[in-house]
């Protein structure tokens, strides 16, 4: 079994001074097996940063007051550091939320949602209960949104959904694509571009379109590489007309203080990003390098979750390896044979490999 060990991680920082001190990224012991391997949410292992720690300690304190004041200085600082306007950032509890509210303003039984698949389902079950028609196009031979297809799918789109890298996949669409799709949506829809987990790729991002669209929003959170998933923090970009009509369904619906505190002590951490964005594609390429030399396709992954072709049933693979205390992600019903996993620590991974020679390679 190829395993990555603490000296070759450690002159991996050597390599890379941006990666600085890794021991955050191995402390602890390996996992028991009778310790949950939680690989199937794409969650951060490593949970939010010393110093968004500490600041959400201080959350606690300010409790006592409505969070509004914390949610204007977060929402400044994001624009400020993107270089658009405070008036183009919306503060969510969750992205997710977000993404519900744009689908509910952006879609009605007469204008559909058109969407990839398999990509993340949120907007798709948001479509179905407000009844909305949705058209789902597989991505194309690269794994990346078909927009030709995806313009072509409905004339009639309230929304067209586009995440990037995208969910399960972890593939990406060129930026070229994503252009042509905003300049030949149909008329009067909102293309809504979903970077839950750009910062874990090289790609550029969408959010400074905003200040040249008034039909584009994107959706940014807290829950990838800030590892603070249980904080409940998403961010919506666009023009502040947009924004208002996602206002209708859930404005009020902010994160606490500790939250927005937390999120700002991430964004002022310069180093987090790069560091964390190294680890991850460091332990993803490692893995994905192994499954190859055992003969497994997998997706090129840009994010901190990639697929892998199992070559059985992916819900026996899923299986085998939960009775194992390994949990991967589930099934996409056109990719029957797929499963997607998350990139966990480096010794969650070496689990992960063990696991998986056992169970799946010799099923
Ligand atoms: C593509 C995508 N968008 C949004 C979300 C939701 O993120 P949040 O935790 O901010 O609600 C997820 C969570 O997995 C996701 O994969």
């Amino acid at each position: 079994m190829v395993s990555v060990s603490r000296r070759s991680l450690l002159a991996l920082g050597a390599a890379l001074p941006v990666l600085g001190h890794l021991d955050w990224a191995l402390a602890g012991p390996p996992p028991k097996k009778s310790d949950k391997v939680l690989l199937n949410y794409n969650e951060s292992p490593y949970g939010p940063s010393s110093a968004a720690r500490e600041a959400m300690q201080r959350g606690i304190a300010t409790s006592g007051r409505y969070p509004y004041p914390d949610m204007y200085a977060l929402a400044a600082l994001f624009a400020q550091q993107q270089g658009i306007n405070e008036e183009n950032v919306a503060v969510f509890a969750g992205s997710m939320a977000a993404l519900r509210y744009a689908v509910l303003a952006f879609t009605s039984p007469t204008r559909g949602l058109v969407m990839a698949t398999p990509s993340y389902e949120v907007p798709r079950q948001a479509a179905e209960s407000h009844k909305a028609p949705v058209h789902e196009v597989n991505l194309d031979a690269q794994h990346a949104h078909d927009v030709p297809a995806m313009l072509a799918a409905n004339p009639q789109a309230g929304m067209l959904y586009l995440c990037n890298p995208n969910n399960p996949t972890g593939t990406l669409t060129p930026t070229e694509a994503i252009r042509q799709a905003l300049a030949n949506k149909p008329r009067g829809s909102v293309l809504v571009v979903d970077e839950a987990y750009i910062d874990f790729s090289d790609a550029p991002s969408c959010v400074s379109w905003v200040k040249e669209h008034d039909d584009l929003l994107v959706l940014r959170t807290f829950s990838k590489i800030y590892g603070m998933a249980g904080a409940r923090l998403g961010l919506a970009v666009g023009h502040p007309a947009l924004l208002e009509r996602l206002a209708v369904f859930g404005g009020d619906n902010v994160p606490a203080a500790s939250s927005l505190l937390g999120a700002r002590a991430s964004l002022e951490d310069v180093a987090l990003l790069p560091q964390r964005k190294a680890l991850n594609a460091r332990l993803r390429e490692e893995t994905i390098a192994w499954l190859k030399t055992h003969g497994f396709t997998c997706t090129v992954s840009h994010s901190n979750c990639f697929m892998i072709d199992v070559k059985q049933p992916a819900a026996h693979a899923i299986e085998r390896l939960a009775a194992q205390n390994v949990m991967v992600g589930r099934v996409w019903k056109n990719w029957p044979q797929w499963v997607r996993v998350t990139v966990g620590t480096q010794r969650e991974m070496e689990r992960f490999r063990e696991v998986f020679a056992a169970q799946v390679m010799k099923a």
